[in-house]
C-alpha cells in the first residue's frame, strides 16, 4: 500500500552538502517527494522525535547534534516506501553500512559520543505518523 514516511537529511548531511546527492538517490529510486522544508529544531522538538531514545549513553550528544544546524525534513510517498528507504539509507553504523547506500557511501564514524550517519527514516508506519507530525506541523 501507499505510505509515507519522514526522511530527514541531517545536519552532517547538509553541512557537508549532501542534500543534493541524497535527494537525487530518493527520486532515481522512483519515490514522490510530497513536502520538503529546512528545519533547525529546537530541543523540545527532538525530545519528541527521539523520545525512544531518553537515557541513553548517546541521547545527550544525539540532541545536540541535531541542534548544531538545520537539517531537511521530507515527507516522502510510495508504496514500502518505509522498508524502501531504510534500504536506500543502510544500517546505522556508517562504518559497515553497505556499499551503495547512503550510509555506506558517504558517512563514517568520525570518533565523536554520536554516530552521525547523514539521514533518518522512519520504521514503521506508527512512527512515520508519529515523526511526520513532530517535523511537518
Ligand atoms: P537515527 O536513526 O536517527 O536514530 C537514533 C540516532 O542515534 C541514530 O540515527 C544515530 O545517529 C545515533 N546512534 C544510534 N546508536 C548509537 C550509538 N550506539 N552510539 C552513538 N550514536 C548512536
Amino acid at each position: 500500500a501507499t505510505e509515507q514516511t519522514l526522511v530527514l537529511v541531517k545536519p552532517d548531511g547538509v553541512a557537508r552538502g549532501l542534500t543534493g546527492a541524497i535527494l537525487a538517490r530518493i527520486e532515481a529510486k522512483g519515490y514522490s517527494l510530497v513536502d520538503i522544508r529546512l528545519v533547525e529544531p529546537d530541543r523540545e522538538r527532538l525530545e519528541q522525535h527521539y523520545a525512544e531514545h531518553a537515557g541513553k549513553p548517546f541521547y545527550e550528544p544525539l540532541l545536540e547534534f541535531m541542534m548544531s544546524g538545520p537539517s531537511v525534513a521530507i515527507r516522502l510517498a510510495g508504496n514500502r516506501v518505509i522498508e524502501g528507504f531504510r534500504s536506500l539509507a543502510g544500517t546505522t553504523d556508517p562504518t559497515t553500512a553497505a556499499p551503495g547506500t547512503i550510509r555506506g557511501d558517504f558517512g563514517r564514524d568520525w570518533g565523536l559520543a554520536v554516530q552521525q550517519n547523514l539521514v533518518h527514516g522512519s520504521d514503521s508506519v506508527e512512527s512515520a505518523n508519529r515523526e511526520l507530525a513532530i517535523w511537518f506541523d
